[in-house]
């Protein structure tokens, strides 16, 4: 279904059944509301106002339309900031945050949290089980605008609750982080700090991890405690929250196990490139390894990124195509209106300020006429798989060791090299079962995890192809660093240690040869193996050297090992040139390069949805006619 984000708060009732006729005119069917609307609904403590919404659920339902509703927590009343200022969250700096934005709230605050809970069943008690009430929005990007973590008081004495949890005792927390460094040996769990707490030389990066861990799970028991609510009085309704994934401070993974479905806000000109929106579509989708929603896609320009670029005509049509065809069931656009009030106010709607119809309001409507006549037919199954970890990025930004070291920017780059080819691929949490897949790649694993290595030998033994990145299975969970032959677990299969990194400051690049000819150059990070003597089936495909190290010997930076049919393969660093193939070249042959911009899903039934992103005529192989820009067109599958 296609659907629309509606704030009916903002306008006179007197104008929400012709809003709610014009969007059914569009071919619209869902409209989410009220995730906002806290202070409406609660004018004062106690006090509830449930006419207006009321009225607005009958307008839009009378209408057709199914509704989505938000729980309002992302932003509380005024009163109830000023009545309990410990609600409000405490940043990294120690200060406390006002009232007047949004996220301004503390996950573990009790007060916070008490209120939370009334306004939540307040009202699944009055729209539970209203019929045109079929899903429900908790909160509204939670962790958004970097706020998952807080240093208030309250957060501090959670957080050593939650280290006397986990660790049960302080020797055996003082043993796994290792506090003997620096003399940290804690004797009381009052004495733990927050990393954000000022100190010369750093925090124990352990502690520093273990707080994260804390506060992506303090925000997931947030959301927990609103969805126990909902699953008793808004029984049979979907619960979901609409996350936006370029934050990273929670740990999707494990919030997408608490809810039915998962949703994301796709605001295209956030990212660099349209690989990065099919990246995050793909990881979405393997949040909970089912078909995801949009609950806000971009409806024309934008007011937060740095210039706010136009939007050409046929943009929104192709962005909706690309969601359907990596998964998403439904999208909803950002939103009905653009808005007279408030921060907002740049941002495009599917209608004007003035209520006429934008570009975005004729481009969705033309959308659904083609749906209707036309569904597309679902992804082809993907055989490669991407295999992430929200612990493995944190470990990496904690000590990036290279300033330019960005575990997001690894799994994007090296997800660009198949979307550059067509091939589809899952984003998947690396503990993930990985029958089915042909190939998979691990992204930065840093973390030791023994369940993991196991699987990942197993997958090998069955005849799966897995590459390991740089910095693979290197420190424990607590960061300890390993004592064995890395990649910790698997140096022995792999037939090969890694003997030394070299991280490469800005302008120092490495030269790599493949044999005798040149293989490009990469940057940032490389490391050196070395094959073991007994090893049977190794090879080092590449041979790097440092021109601006001329007395380090020139080196391998890379090896595979043949496993029965399968293989296992460490590749130490990536290209410059992110077409390079060196990921998707593995085991077969590389597949061709798409045009520039162009974008081929497999689908289903062989065909392939080929959506041209860039603004010059592509002629992809295999097609008649040139791609228009922006263009959207099936390609039937070729006849064998
Ligand atoms: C989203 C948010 C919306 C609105 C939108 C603007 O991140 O959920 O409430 O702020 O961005 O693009
Ligand atoms: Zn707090």
């Amino acid at each position: 279904m296609l659907g629309v984000c509606y704030y009916p708060e903002h306008w006179p009732p007197t104008r929400w059944p012709t809003d709610a006729h014009l969007m059914r005119a569009a071919g619209l069917e869902l409209v989410r509301i009220g995730e906002f609307a806290w202070s409406r609904l609660e004018p004062q403590p106690g006090v509830y106002d449930w006419d207006w919404l009321d009225r607005a659920i009958e307008t839009l339902s009378a209408a057709g339309l199914r509704v989505i509703l938000g729980t309002p927590t992302a932003t509380p009343p005024a009163w109830l900031t000023h009545r309990y200022p410990e609600v409000l969250r405490v940043g990294a700096d120690g200060r406390r945050w006002s009232h007047g934005g949004r996220r301004h709230t503390c996950p573990t605050s009790p007060a916070y949290r008490e209120h939370c809970r009334r306004i939540v069943t307040a009202l699944a008690e009055r729209y539970g089980r209203h019929p045109a009430v079929i899903a429900w929005q908790i909160d509204n990007e939670l962790g958004n605008h970097s706020t998952a973590r807080c240093a208030c008081p309250t957060c501090r004495a959670a957080f050593q609750q939650w280290c006397a949890q986990r660790y049960a005792t302080l020797e055996q927390l003082n043993a796994r982080w290792g506090t003997v460094f620096w003399s940290q040996a804690y004797s009381d769990w009052r004495q733990i700090p927050l990393p954000s707490d000022p100190v010369g030389g750093g925090h124990n990066p352990a502690l520093a991890l273990a707080y994260r861990r804390f506060a992506s799970e303090a925000n997931i028991d947030f959301l927990r405690a609103q969805t126990a609510i909902l699953r008793a009085l808004a029984p049979g309704r979907l619960l979901t929250t609409n996350i936006a994934p370029l934050d990273d401070e929670i740990d999707w993974h494990r919030l997408a196990a608490e809810v039915d479905v998962i949703s994301w806000d796709n605001y295209p000109h956030g990212f660099e490139h349209p690989a990065d929106v099919a990246f995050f579509h793909d990881l979405v989708r393997g949040l909970k390894r089912q078909p995801f929603w949009v609950m806000e896609q971009q409806p024309g320009r934008i007011n937060w990124t740095a210039y706010n670029p136009p939007v050409p005509p046929g943009q929104v049509r192709l962005w909706t195509y690309q969601a359907l065809a990596h998964g998403a069931e439904h999208v909803l656009f950002f939103r009905w209106r653009a808005g007279r009030v408030g921060q907002e106010q740049y941002h495009s709607g599917l209608l004007r300020h003035d209520a006429t119809p934008a570009q975005g309001y004729h481009e969705v409507a033309r959308l659904a006429r083609e749906l209707a006549e036309q569904p597309l037919p679902p992804r082809a199954p993907a055989r490669v798989a991407l295999l992430i970890s929200y612990e493995d990025a944190w470990s990496v930004q904690l000590e990036p060791h290279h300033a330019d070291f960005d575990y997001w920017r690894v799994a994007r780059l090296i997800y660009r090299d198949f979307w550059r080819r067509g091939i589809a691929v899952d984003v998947i949490r690396r503990d993930q079962e990985l029958d089915g897949y042909h190939q998979a790649i691990a992204v930065v694993p840093m973390l030791i995890d023994a369940a993991d290595t196991t699987r990942w030998r197993a997958f090998v033994a069955r005849g799966g192809h897995l590459t390991l990145t740089a910095r693979a299975c290197v420190r424990d969970q607590d960061l300890m660093w390993s004592d064995q032959p890395l990649p910790h677990g698997l140096s022995e299969l792999l037939g090969a240690q890694v003997r030394q990194w070299y991280a490469l400051p800005p302008g120092s690049q490495a030269l790599l040869r493949r044999g005798d000819a040149e293989a490009g150059t990469t940057h940032t990070w490389i490391e050196e193996l070395a094959i073991n003597d007994d090893a049977q089936h190794a090879t080092a495909p590449l041979t790097a050297q440092l021109p601006a190290y001329p007395t380090i010997a020139p080196f391998a930076p890379a090896v595979e090992t043949r496993i029965g049919r399968g293989a296992l393969r460490y590749l130490s660093c990536y290209p410059a040139d992110p077409d390079a193939g060196w990921w998707s070249a593995w085991p077969d042959p590389p597949a061709p390069l798409l045009p520039p911009d162009v974008e081929s899903v497999p689908l289903a039934d062989g065909s392939h949805l080929l959506l041209n992103h860039g603004a010059t005529e592509r002629t992809p192989a295999g097609s008649a006619a040139p791609l228009t820009p922006l263009e959207v067109r099936i390609q039937p599958a070729s006849p064998p």
